[in-house]
């Protein structure tokens, strides 16, 4: 059976995607697939090809695409063909051809659903959410619409299209502090890996974490900010009918909250510090204590709520729900789902129930049931 890894895409998360999908490929279990690395440029350009299989090569991209083949997709009777692009008039195109895809594009176009869609389309067996759930997951609007109406614990919030706050500034900063207290965060709703994302205490600031939250999104979000907050994270895998939780971690955050260079870059300093790591090093290098140190109690409790999300969201395959939790007085607050977690959470299933290779099996049987 051939897997194929989809990976790269043009969302702000490219190279997260590349490291993430790399741990993947390397994880699969050999003497059952075959793996096909599928990276899709910044550029939307598709490529295959076995030097794609080491992340040092990456460094020079370019260099990298000189050794791969550029190929167009071609859906074929439930299979993906991938073909030599650009063609030649004699011989054969087929380069090679995927029996399931497993998407590891995080973001736009290959979190949201629209990746999805073609799969879907075109009757290819892939990982991961639907195109519902996968759209609602990576929008954080519509996704807390649903948390709250479903009665799970949220923070309290306030959206705007950029267009509303352009219209009238002062209308939308007035509701806004109406509605909550500072301190708060203003995030663009379909972004993840906390780009364009910041922290507001005033009026000032806030106006600020507006502005750069529209540069990325045409929708913003600000919600008001946990106190004494504890992060923890759990991952739900399966589907509506059979999921389960993994272990919790513990995110220890360098500032008051994660930023995109904890996350990826190495961490421990404050913004514009040196950072000793590389970005191949990836989701290791992040503070994470695992499991968390939590009751038994509050450790079910939150593994409960991370399979409602789970479900109440439609999602599918492995998605990692994150959680603030407030330590004074123990409330716990869904901050979101995140469909097609860094890593695919495997670190918190090698402590659970299964290794990384396992966990894909997992993956791909899910996409073939
Ligand atoms: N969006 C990134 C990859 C995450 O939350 O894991
Ligand atoms: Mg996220």
């Amino acid at each position: 059976l051939k897997v194929g890894v989809f990976f790269g895409g043009e969302s702000v998360e490219h190279e997260i995607s590349i490291i993430s999908a790399n741990q993947a490929m390397h994880a699969i279990d050999k003497t059952k697939y075959d793996v096909v690395p599928v990276y899709l440029s910044k550029k939307c350009e598709w490529y295959t090809g076995d030097a794609l299989f080491d992340v040092k090569e990456y460094k020079n991209l370019e260099g990298l695409l000189k050794k791969c083949q550029r190929v167009v997709i071609v859906p074929n009777n439930g299979k993906i063909q991938m073909e030599r692009y650009p063609a030649k008039k004699f011989g054969n195109n087929v380069v090679n051809t995927i029996d399931v895809a497993i998407p590891v594009i995080h973001g736009t176009n290959g979190e949201d659903g629209a990746l999805q869609g073609f799969f879907e389309l075109n009757g290819i067996p892939y990982s991961g959410c639907e195109v519902a759930a996968a759209a609602v997951g990576q929008d954080k609007v519509f996704m807390k619409n649903i948390l709250r109406d479903s009665g799970l614990p949220i923070t309290k919030y306030v959206w705007y299209y950029s267009s509303d706050w352009f219209a009238d500034q002062e209308s939308c900063l007035d509701t806004i502090e109406e509605k909550l207290n500072y301190p708060v965060m203003i995030k663009p709703a379909s972004l993840g890996s906390s780009v364009g994302i910041s922290k507001a205490t005033d009026r000032a600031s806030l106006e600020e974490g507006i502005t750069e939250a529209i540069g990325f999104d045409k929708k913003f979000i600000v919600e008001e900010m946990v106190t004494q907050l504890v992060e923890v994270n759990c991952s739900v895998i399966g589907d509506f009918s059979s999921a389960k939780p993994s272990v919790l971690e513990e995110v220890m955050g360098s500032d008051e909250f994660l930023s995109f260079r904890d996350k990826y870059e190495g961490g421990g300093g404050s913004k514009g510090a040196k950072t000793s790591g590389t970005k191949s090093q990836g989701m290791a290098s992040t503070n994470r204590i695992i499991p968390a140190r939590l009751t038994e109690e509050g450790t079910k409790y939150v593994q409960d709520l991370a399979v409602q999300t789970f479900r109440v969201l439609g999602s599918a395959g492995v998605a990692r729900i994150d959680f603030l939790i407030n330590a004074e007085n123990n409330e716990v607050y869904v901050n979101e789902i995140n469909t097609i977690p860094g890593s695919l959470s495997f670190y918190l299933w090698e402590k659970t129930d299964r290794n990384f290779t396992e966990l894909m099996t997992s993956l791909v049987e899910l996409a073939l049931k």
